[in-house]
């Protein structure tokens, strides 16, 4: 059935992490066979869509998002003609399929960033990467100070033919990430092709990666300094890096090719900037939707819920676009256990001592997260949910070193210091990295890699990952996964309208808002007794004792 052109303006919408969502062949890898035999299983819950983390071949020095070929499937994935069963699979049970674009950079595997490495300084081949001569008498200091998010320069130097030391090129990311040049009219044109040619085979929608830093201003790139800080970004489109103003123009014209379909493709942005300047990408005649990430930083709190709630709908509906939730994704510290820590835990810190310097308290986690996630799914707009948050997952947080795969791990390290000096060769690393939100999903309970593969995964899963196995979950009544089926099933009977209406509860404790149909929710946060006003009870994240609610609990009344 042909969706009408509006139909992402209040999805709810599934990111999978294909790498660890279903393994078919029991190579320990994720692929795309594996989600097309899952098909049921996202159909039961009643989604809108899915958004497929990177697919394509790659040489995963950063899980996919280094690609080396825009326009096909990793082998080891699949192929596109598996990639096309897929998405008719998925088309047919009325789920449409966003799929993840990544143009700041390439993998160093691509071929064009391989024919640059070959060609000469100043070639066509090089000026579709960022190449500059380095600083120094021998061009041996990079040329600026920039740091990149993951390795300590954002700049490495290349090896010309003959072995003598060559031109240094610009990554945001990693090494093995090189930046394109989108001042480039050739990059600019192939990436269109790209969207085409996923458009053609009927993907629905996009996701953009790193979509505010396309644009760079060469004129002073040599004095640029900073990392990804997304919120000390210059906010007037100035910034040497950043948010700059010239990148709208790539997304008005993409906008211009979204439109030739029928119905439009959609597409979000991925832009960690400030929210005003974040709504930009969203403007109708650009990518129409922009993440809001401001819950993945925020504390189970009412007064910060509703401001966060509030401004992010005003601001959406400022541009004519609709808000985004998201409380995970993967790359981010799961939310089931961001709520179990004491407060101002510092995730870093917790991640790097194996989750022993603070207890996590598993079962108010999970409270907190299954309240707040049905707080989301009644509000209006789209909800972002990753994979394994309906199974209750936690991030999985003692991950041996050795079997880390995250470049924010592997290349976050500085060398040890004893007594102000550098001691030997020892290095720290100083950030465990986000593997631990992408460990394979568990199937079942009693079988090899959880039924994820046939005998390992690629990443380790933990014993208590049966606990929270689909089958050990299915049909039950009062499981975490039969609470997200019923949610979505309601929210797609009673999504309408974009008005919300906040009420007063009298306990600045407890939310209350009201949405078109009749629909309330009621949120909880932190009292010990609240007398639910009169309605039916749709759906309650926790038992309801003589028509009161306990903390950290929300319920949907029809009223
Ligand atoms: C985005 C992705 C992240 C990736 C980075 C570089 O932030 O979500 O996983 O490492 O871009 O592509």
């Amino acid at each position: 059935m042909k969706k009408n052109a509006d139909w992402w303006r209040q999805a709810a919408i599934y990111q999978i992490y294909p790498r660890s969502f279903k393994d078919s062949n029991g190579d320990g890898l994720g692929d795309i066979k594996g989600i097309t035999s899952k098909v049921d299983y996202l159909q039961s819950l009643s989604l809108d869509a899915v958004w497929l983390s990177p697919f394509y071949p790659s040489a995963l020095a950063d899980g996919g998002y280094d690609v080396a070929d825009y326009r096909n499937v990793d082998p080891r994935l699949g192929t596109l003609k598996d990639f096309d069963k897929m998405l008719k699979a998925l088309h047919k049970a009325d789920i449409s399929v966003f799929v993840d674009i990544v143009p700041n950079h390439s993998s160093d595997q691509h071929l064009w960033f391989q024919e640059a490495l070959k060609s000469e300084p100043g070639s066509a081949a090089r000026n579709r990467y960022i190449f500059r001569d380095g600083r120094g008498k021998h061009g041996e200091i990079p040329p600026s100070d920039e740091i990149s998010h993951f390795a300590p320069s954002a700049w490495t130097r290349t090896t010309n033919s003959d072995g003598t030391l060559g031109q240094w090129y610009m990554h945001l990311f990693a090494p093995e990430q090189p930046d394109f040049n989108w001042d480039n009219r050739e990059v600019q044109l192939d990436f269109i092709k790209t969207l085409r040619f996923w458009a053609d085979r009927g993907v629905d929608g996009f996701r953009i990666d790193v979509a505010h830093a396309l644009k760079k201003d060469f004129k002073r790139l040599h004095i640029a300094k900073k990392s990804m800080s997304g919120f000390e970004i210059a906010q007037d489109g100035s910034d040497i890096l950043f948010d700059r103003n010239e990148v709208h123009e790539i997304y008005r014209e993409w906008r211009k090719v979204f439109d030739e379909y029928d119905p439009p493709r959609v597409a979000v942005a991925e832009a960690y900037v400030h929210a005003k300047r974040r709504m930009l990408y969203a403007r109708p005649d650009e990518l129409g939707q922009a993440f809001n990430f401001d819950l993945l930083g925020a504390d189970f709190d009412a007064r910060l819920f509703k401001k966060i709630i509030s401004d992010n709908i005003r601001l959406a509906q400022s541009e004519g676009s609709s808000s985004t939730w998201v409380l995970d994704n993967h790359d981010r510290v799961r939310h089931a256990t961001r709520y179990g820590l004491p407060k101002k835990t510092d995730l870093i810190q917790w991640l790097l001592s194996d989750g022993k310097s603070a207890k996590l308290d598993k079962e108010l986690g999970l409270a907190r997260a299954n309240a707040a996630t049905l707080m989301l799914l009644a509000l209006p707009g789209c909800t972002y949910m990753y994979q394994g948050e309906e199974l209750g997952l936690f991030e999985v947080e003692d991950i041996a070193h050795d079997d880390l795969q995250d470049p924010q791990w592997l290349r976050n390290v500085v060398p040890q210091m004893v007594k102000g000096k550098i001691s030997g060769l020892a290095l720290i690393h100083t950030d465990k990295g986000r593997d631990g939100c992408r460990v394979p999903l568990p199937w079942q309970a009693r079988t090899a890699s959880f039924g994820f593969g046939r005998e390992k995964s690629h990443l380790p899963q933990p014993k208590w990952f049966a606990e929270h196995a689909v089958d050990t979950q299915d049909k039950v009544n009062d499981s975490n996964l039969s609470l997200y089926r019923r949610a979505l099933a309601l929210r797609k009977k009673y999504q309408s309208g974009e008005e919300l209406e906040w009420i007063s509860t009298g306990n600045p404790e407890v939310l209350h808002f009201k949405r078109p149909n009749g629909w309330h929710c009621v949120t909880s946060f932190n009292s010990k007794s609240f007398a639910l006003p009169a309605g039916e009870i749709l759906i309650s994240s926790a038992p309801i004792k003589g028509g009161k609610i306990k903390a950290n609990t929300t319920v949907w009344l029809k009223a």
